[in-house]
């Protein structure tokens, strides 16, 4: 079949956009990568700015996933679709930029090519992304479409955008659309809002590209966030999940929602209520189900709101990147109805080194040096029985340094049953920490999986009843971890540490896909 000329001249223009894109990112990879604070497991851009997670998609038997990218400077703005392939959610190959800004309605540079979501369709990959333009009360946002048959290479449809414009109920913020299929049909989340409340809209379409709108999803009710980013919305069990990035909620960066969709009214009623991460970095998460029937959830390692906006993410910024991507976390539903997130098994692959403990009882003043040095790249395992705790405070010091006084406090308080992450001395420049509840479990006991990988830590609470990520900017000389305790003895069941090794070759920004 011939091409229409206008594809053509559309395919010309993306592909001069994303030569140049790539030019400027082989620039600046090289310093990038030199930089110790490089993570040396968690997905990274070979260079400049990245946000959200988005396109997850399995497409024929390898894992997608795309990320917002400016591939122009190591801040926000000039949105592009960066993109890395993987065979089993932790090794990442880096591919060529996706998407890049060339059309009237995704080319801007405080826009372009924002968030959306990837599905395979027969032999087809395809997009759908949020093309934004403009700026204040000129902010024009549309869903546009675009197709691959390799999984690489992109084609924007020619008749584009796919939905031009708001639906009554939202506004100019319109963006953000996730896609799923039920009963042959295909339906789409966007996220939106009017008179200060957040929502989610419904749309439907039986080609992808031709969507009819039906409902608001959800809405808040004054509580849940002045416009909902990212919303993901997916079956989990016999229940229905909606996932947001609300804005205007100060500390809380992610919430979920589990309910009941009726498809009839296109409505969602929902009966409990979370957070995603009580971490200070983690934002936009978005999930698919793998081949395994796995709900797999990703998300970017900064947010919005805890700096200045554009201001200040860290000193990576002077070494030409900024921002990275969460471990695949795998969701699951608990008894009381609350979600659960739980590293993915393929994690394992990453150990190296072990080490074991003994059941031992820690008392004041004493300290478990857990990892003398090179406690740059590990997971950790602590369990401890509360019972038998009479402690006022336990936890793990993470990324210490004697000399310099230096560290990072995983702190738990047995008292209020609350996790504190207090990075007060971790580095000179990081601000405020996090902190959540974290009541012990039926036994009596309270467990932490811990990922420390350079300048991210990602700690996971009684199996991941609760997550919570953070950033820290320690130097290279910061490389003790311990167990300590405070005002009595902590019962330590077991604790297990492990060495973790790089997914990235040592000489290279470039990524190189190990064998699992
Ligand atoms: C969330 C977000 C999305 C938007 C994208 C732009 O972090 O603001 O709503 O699509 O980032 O980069």
């Amino acid at each position: 079949m011939e091409e229409r000329s206008d594809v053509k001249e559309i395919d010309r223009r993306h592909k001069e956009a994303l030569v140049r894109a790539e030019a400027s990112v082989a620039q600046v990879s090289a310093q990038a990568a030199r930089d110790p604070l490089r993570l040396h497991y968690h997905l990274m851009a070979p260079a400049y700015w990245v946000n959200d997670p988005c396109g997850l998609v399995e497409f024929r038997g390898e894992y997608h996933l795309f990320y917002q990218f400016n591939p122009y400077a190591p801040v926000w703005g000039h949105m592009h679709w960066g993109h890395a392939r993987s065979r089993d959610l932790i090794h990442w190959e880096h591919l060529p930029i996706a998407l890049a800004p060339s059309e009237p309605y995704d080319i801007h540079p405080r826009g372009g090519i924002f968030t959306g979501c990837a599905m395979a369709d027969g032999e087809e990959l395809k997009v759908i992304y949020c093309g934004s333009t403009g700026e204040g009360s000129d902010l024009r946002q549309v869903q546009c479409l675009a197709v691959s048959r390799d999984g690489i290479h992109f084609t924007k449809d020619a008749d584009n955008p796919v939905i031009a414009g708001p639906p009554p109920e939202g506004s100019a913020n319109f963006r953000d659309p996730n896609i799923w299929k039920h009963d042959g049909h295909w339906y789409m989340v966007l996220g939106t809002c009017r008179d200060g409340k957040g929502k989610a809209v419904l749309y439907r379409s039986e080609d992808m590209k031709h969507w009819e709108y039906k409902s608001v999803l959800a809405e808040s009710d004054g509580t849940l966030g002045t416009m909902w980013e990212c919303p993901d919305f997916f079956p989990l069990e016999d229940k229905y999940v909606l996932l947001f990035s609300p804005m205007g909620l100060g500390a809380v960066k992610g919430i979920y929602l589990v309910g009941d969709l009726d498809y009839e009214t296109g409505r969602f009623t929902w009966q409990t209520r979370g957070e995603m991460d009580y971490g200070c970095e983690y934002y936009a998460p978005q999930t698919f189900e793998d081949s395994q029937g796995r709900r797999i959830m990703f998300g970017w390692l900064n947010s919005w709101e805890w700096m200045p906006w554009f201001q200040d993410f860290g000193p990576t910024v002077q070494q030409n990147w900024c921002g990275a991507i969460s471990l695949p976390r795998m969701l699951s539903l608990d008894q009381t109805g609350h979600l659960r997130f739980t590293p993915v098994r393929e994690a394992e692959s990453l150990r190296e080194e072990h080490f074991h403990w003994e059941p031992a009882v820690l008392h004041p003043g004493e300290r478990l040096i857990a990892h003398k040095a090179g406690g740059v790249s590990l997971e950790i395992a602590l369990t401890c029985d509360l019972q038998r705790t009479t402690a006022g405070e336990f936890g793990l010091i993470l990324r210490g340094n004697e000399t310099t006084g230096r560290q990072t406090v995983l702190r738990y308080i047995t008292k209020t049953g609350e996790l504190v992450f207090d990075r007060s001395r971790a580095d000179g420049c990081s601000a405020q920490g996090s902190r959540c509840s974290c009541p012990a479990d039926a036994l009596g006991r309270i467990s932490f999986r811990v990922y420390v990988d350079s300048s991210c830590v990602e700690v996971y609470g009684n199996e991941g009843q609760v997550c919570m990520t953070n950033r820290i900017y320690p130097d290279a000389g910061c490389t003790q971890t311990e167990v300590y305790v405070k005002d009595g003895s902590a019962d330590i069941v077991s604790l297990d540490v492990w060495t973790l090794k790089s997914i990235w070759q040592a000489d290279a920004g470039d990524c190189d896909p190990q064998e699992g």
